[in-house]
């Protein structure tokens, strides 16, 4: 069990509170700590994980799902995949779990002939990056994947691409945290961020939070690592509240034989993917709708996915069916995360990490932890690739100064 928060290390002073456990939240409370950072973790939620983290297929396939005109976000996700196998080694040494961690391989499927000159497209602009994929024709993508659709037209493979558990990871950062005694509070909503006004001398700075028990954390500095609740989270500043919007995404789960699985890489065509578990489980992603915060899952979702998923390996057929869910993406304007200061000093945005949250969580805790470490403040941004997740290119001024303070009544103002 994690410290509790109780009332007496409540008022303790931390170096940082992160508001938001799931995986980006707790791999960056994760990298603070290790930094010696004393660290408290706030989650509105009664366990960790449960937002799109709960969801997601843990692919971490960093050229797989590349578009044109995304270089900067292929940058961010090369990057963080090379972080990767440190970043799990460093979990799994400190709580013994297994996050289920494998480099696997990716293949990446064209069915017909559309299918394949568009796959063609994508495969000539990652051998222009330098990256290492190769073109394989029917006979060798099915010698590699006996389970494929015969009428396969081709298929991409790309050696690098892994998967991992991202329950099972949140499960093992949730016991790092506890051995490194950083204190999570459940089921607890972050009511107001707390601003010292300087006397009036000076523009507001963060000092902590306050809780939805009435309590209060003290921190100089804050990171807002909500998910897909950033864009309406009311404890943010109006001006710092990145456009963050929810993308609905509808999984289900499949079991088969874990002695004989259906397929042993990623497989991924132009509608669907397959992400094979260690233990014969078989998730398959995702549906991609713009539905608000509506998380049902649909009759017509699990059947486009289950539909598309037999065109491609006909074997899923005969697996039980375990699950079937549905959670939300952050998406940004640019499908871009939203990484650094906002413009209120000591707060800091970790979010907006759309269909890559679970690959971009050592990248982005790494570069918050940067941030902490070298006192950057408004106007600064992440170093190398992650300078263009700024917050700051969401201001339409590009105006880095802070907002209007909401109340000027004492030394401690509260905003949201
Ligand atoms: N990266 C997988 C998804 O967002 O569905």
């Amino acid at each position: 069990m994690n410290e509790q928060l109780t009332t007496d290390n409540a008022d303790r002073h931390f170096d940082v509170v992160v508001v938001g456990a799931g995986v980006i939240g707790l791999a960056t409370a994760f990298e603070l700590r290790r930094r010696g950072a004393e660290v408290a973790v706030v989650e509105a939620a009664p366990m960790a994980g449960t937002g799109a983290t709960r969801v997601a297929a843990g692919m971490l396939a960093p050229v797989g799902e590349l578009d044109f005109g995304e270089p900067a976000l292929l940058e961010i996700n090369l990057l963080s995949a090379s972080l990767y196998p440190d970043f799990v080694a460093a979990v799994e040494e400190i709580t013994g779990h297994d996050t289920g961690y494998r480099r696997l391989g990716g293949l990446h499927v064209a069915l017909d002939r559309d299918e394949a000159s568009e796959l063609k497209r994508v495969l000539e602009l990652q051998l222009s990056l330098g990256l290492d994929s190769k073109w394989l024709g029917p006979a060798a993508s099915r010698e590699l994947e006996p389970g494929l659709h015969p009428g396969l037209n081709g298929s991409v493979l790309v050696e690098g691409d892994g998967v991992i558990d991202p329950r099972a990871l949140s499960a093992a950062l949730v016991d790092a945290l506890d051995q490194l005694d950083v204190p999570i509070a459940f089921s607890t909503e972050v009511t107001s961020l707390l601003l010292d006004d300087g006397a009036g001398q000076s523009d507001p700075v963060v000092s902590g939070v306050r809780l939805s028990d009435g309590r209060t954390i003290s921190a100089p500095t804050v990171v807002a690592a909500g998910g897909a609740e950033s864009g309406r989270s009311e404890w943010l500043p109006e001006a710092d509240r990145p456009p963050v919007r929810p993308v609905k995404g509808q999984i289900a789960e499949l079991r088969g034989d874990p002695s004989d699985p259906v397929c042993s890489r990623i497989l991924a065509s132009e509608r669907v993917y397959l992400a094979p578990r260690n233990d014969g489980r078989l998730i398959v992603g995702a549906t991609v709708e713009e539905m608000g915060y509506d998380t049902a899952v649909t009759a017509g979702g699990i059947h486009e996915l289950l539909r598309e998923a037999y065109r491609l390996l006909p074997d899923i057929a005969e697996m039980e069916f375990i699950e079937a869910t549905a959670g939300l993406r952050p998406g940004t304007p640019d499908n871009l995360p939203v990484v650094g200061p906002a413009s209120t000093p000591g707060l800091i945005l970790a979010t907006g990490h759309y269909r890559n949250g679970i690959l971009l969580a050592p990248v982005t805790a790494v570069a918050i932890a940067d941030l902490v470490e070298s006192g950057a403040g408004p106007g600064d941004s992440a170093t190398g690739p992650m300078s263009a997740a700024a917050p700051i290119r969401f201001r339409s001024d590009g105006d880095s100064s802070p907002p209007e303070r909401e109340s000027t009544t004492g030394d401690r103002v509260e905003a949201g």
